[in-house]
């Protein structure tokens, strides 16, 4: 089978890239490294001995596209590609808008005109928005997103939704992420931040490192049990694995289909930071500040769709995230 990954060398797409390798899966990357590094290529080749077919190219040039699909025959498309900052979406909105929308129309366009109608998304557990209470499951209406990257996801969702309409033939499978973390167990893959980070795991491990001097936590009023924002924190490599699962069920099935990917477990900010410092023995310095603009107080899955249906389910738990987050931060203290 020959799958065409987009945003293949990004976090979550080059930890699928590794799952699809090492099930003998063909594999052509397309990404134009804006968050992102050559190296990881020889990272994933480090750990499967295998190689991908990569063109360095912005999925916005169809010409490029469309001479990829003529070039190589492809049975689906895994879409990972997109800008996924919150906080610069709200100050550059239509970068996002610009890349997120027509990149992913353009990719479509293509795909089209290839008669290649398989398609496995990164979506978000952003578009259950704050209208509804945990567990989300995937029958609640879509809500409001706090921000335009998170309204990006919703936009994109629908066309896909859109085009599984007006043509049947279609297989749409939309993959919402809780959050991931952790890392590829060899240390030799994992998330590389940009700048400050702007996600919590990642800021923990520079913190850890020394990078930063302390982790500031955003609310301590929230109604949770000790008051910090609670998230599903998904181990990464269980997140790839279950676009593997997806691969299965999109080619089996036409229309769309719509998953959870998390573990259904809800941890805290607090309980994040002790059970880092637990497994790691390190100490991370924290104070208490406001609350940041657009976040909600719990946020987790029900994953029962996926673990029935996909024959998936994440299987490591919090300290394994732990553990496999500081072991790249560690070996990798500048990142790529
Ligand atoms: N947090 C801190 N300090 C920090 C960073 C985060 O206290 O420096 C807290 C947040 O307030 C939140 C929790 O840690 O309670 C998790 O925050 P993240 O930024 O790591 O993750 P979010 O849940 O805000 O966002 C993630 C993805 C988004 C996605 C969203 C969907 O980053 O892309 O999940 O739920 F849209």
């Amino acid at each position: 089978m020959s799958i065409l990954v987009t945003g293949g060398t990004g976090y979550i797409g080059s930890h699928t890239v590794i799952e699809l390798l090492n099930n003998d899966q063909e594999v052509i990357v397309v990404d134009n490294f804006s968050n992102s590094k050559p190296e990881v290529l020889n990272r994933i080749h480090t750990i499967t001995g295998k190689n991908v077919t990569f063109y360095q190219t912005n999925i916005e040039d169809k010409q490029a596209m469309a001479q990829i699909f003529k070039n190589h025959p492809v049975d689906l498309v895994i879409h990972f590609a997109g800008y996924k900052a919150v906080g610069e979406s709200v100050e550059k909105p239509l970068k996002y808008y610009h890349n997120n929308l027509s990149g992913t129309i353009t990719l479509l366009e293509v795909m089209q005109e290839n008669q290649v109608k398989n398609i496995i998304f990164s979506s978000s557990a952003t578009v259950y928005g704050e209208a509804h209470k945990a567990p989300f499951d995937e029958s609640m209406p879509t809500g409001e997103a706090s921000n335009p990257y998170g309204y990006t996801k919703l936009v994109l969702e629908k066309i896909l939704q859109d085009l599984s309409y007006s043509d049947s033939e279609w297989s749409v499978t939309l993959l919402r992420y809780f959050n991931p973390i952790g890392a590829h167990h060899s240390g030799l893959i994992g998330e590389d931040p940009q700048g400050i980070p702007n996600n919590l795991m990642p800021y923990i491990t520079q913190v850890a490192i020394g990078k930063r001097r302390e982790l500031q936590v955003f609310g301590n009023d929230y109604p949770t049990h000790d008051g910090t924002g609670v998230r599903d924190y998904i181990h990464v490599v269980d997140l790839a694995q279950g676009h593997q699962k997806a691969i299965s069920h999109n080619l089996k099935n036409k229309g769309v289909a719509i998953f959870n990917l998390g573990t259904g477990q809800g941890y805290s900010v607090l309980d994040l930071i002790r059970a880092f410092e637990k497994a790691n023995q390190v100490q991370i310095p924290y104070q208490i500040v406001d609350r940041r603009p657009g976040d909600i107080a719990i946020a987790y899955a029900n994953p029962e769709r996926a673990n029935q249906e996909l024959n998936w389910r994440a299987q490591k738990n919090l300290y394994a995230m732990c553990l496999d987050s500081w072991n790249w931060q560690k070996k990798n203290p500048e990142g790529f």
